[in-house]
């Protein structure tokens, strides 16, 4: 099947489902010490998440993808914190919540998938004794009880004699059967929302081809936010996708929208080697010039010295703006001059 069909066999960014997570103008900031001004690594993010989709959230290293995450759980790194903003999980705002209130959101409402498994996992404990825990912790089971869904988590998500690895410490497992774990893990307590940071990137092609299955499968229905570099990993499991550089968002729109008909100069330099969009697995390629570092202080456009249709007009910001079903951030986008 063609990545076109099976677009078309989708629900795709549904937009009358109910919106689960609002995210509105969230900064992220880090004070730099031998510098007078702090640094935005997320620099005013909105978006929203509906019930059932899988919104990606796609861009080069360093563009905030992560850190947006973060924000999401309550994880900033110290001493980065967000100062401007709100996080709305449903009708609750949880971007000022105490720890304890936030540690049962995590899990409860957002699940966490990260890139290393090894970050996720703690190395001296077996696996089931994580598992268990996390579950005793959110739901009111006996230890027998939690054993018992821990197994029956490990075999939802395809690991193969899953009672014996209860008894597995990460280190005896591979790569591939780890990060099954850590999605076991962020699903046991059947969060609301997951987000999983480039679950895949870390694994070779093959064991990679097969947890994006599993997420196809298994989350088909599920509320989710990918975090992705790769176009390609985005285009097989995303509904909607926001496009991020310099810690914004320039474009969303859905997966298919965004990759037949770019419209914002980064998305289209991003997509400029896909001519066509049944190809299945879109690679990216560089585009001249590079992105804006912590130590640039960008007033306007934080692409305007890397576009080719720049004026002087972006030297003023441009917001994120509804354009038919559609949002760019961009004085001069693709099919408007
Ligand atoms: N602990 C930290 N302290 C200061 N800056 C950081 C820290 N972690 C990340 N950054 C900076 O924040 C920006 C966004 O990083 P990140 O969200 O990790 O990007 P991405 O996930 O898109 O690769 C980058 O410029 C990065 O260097
Ligand atoms: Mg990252």
């Amino acid at each position: 099947m063609t990545l076109q069909t099976e677009m078309e066999n989708r629900d795709i960014g549904n937009l009358d489902n109910e919106v689960i997570l609002n995210v509105k103008d969230v900064v992220v900031q880090f004070p730099r010490p031998k510098k007078k001004t702090p640094f935005n690594a997320v620099n005013g993010v909105s978006f929203e998440l509906r019930k059932g989709e899988t919104l990606g959230l796609v861009g080069e290293s360093g563009s905030g993808k992560s850190m947006t995450a973060l924000s999401l759980l309550g994880l900033v790194p110290v001493p980065g914190r967000i100062i401007e903003g709100s996080i709305n999980l449903r009708d609750r705002r949880i971007d000022n919540l105490p720890i304890n209130e936030l540690r049962k959101v995590r899990g409860n409402d957002l699940g966490m998938v990260f890139q290393d498994p090894m970050t996720g996992l703690n190395p001296v404990r077996n696996i089931g004794s994580q598992l268990c825990e996390s579950v005793i912790r959110h739901q009111n089971v006996s230890k027998s009880e939690a054993l018992e869904i821990a197994f029956q988590a490990l075999d939802d998500v395809g690991i193969p004699s899953a009672r014996d690895r209860l008894e597995a410490f990460p280190h005896e497992l591979s790569g591939g059967l780890r990060q099954r774990v850590m999605i076991a893990l962020a699903l046991i307590n059947h969060p609301e929302v997951i987000i999983a940071d480039e679950a895949t990137t870390a694994l070779d092609a093959t064991i990679q081809a097969q947890i994006l299955d599993l997420f196809r499968e298994r989350l088909a229905n599920a509320t989710m936010i990918l975090i992705t570099h790769d176009m390609g990993v985005a285009a097989e499991i995303c509904d909607r996708i926001a496009v991020m550089y310099a810690g914004r968002i320039v474009e969303t729109g859905t997966i298919e929208e965004v990759l037949s008909s770019p419209r914002h100069p980064y998305t289209m330099g991003l997509l400029s080697a896909v001519p066509r969009f049944d190809i299945r697995r879109p690679k990216l390629v560089p585009i001249p010039g590079q992105p804006p570092t912590a130590e640039d202080i960008v007033q306007g456009c934080a692409f305007s010295s890397r576009c080719k249709f720049t004026k002087e007009n972006c030297a003023e910001r441009p917001l994120l703006e509804k354009r038919d079903n559609r949002q760019v951030a961009c004085w001069f986008p693709k099919g408007e001059v």
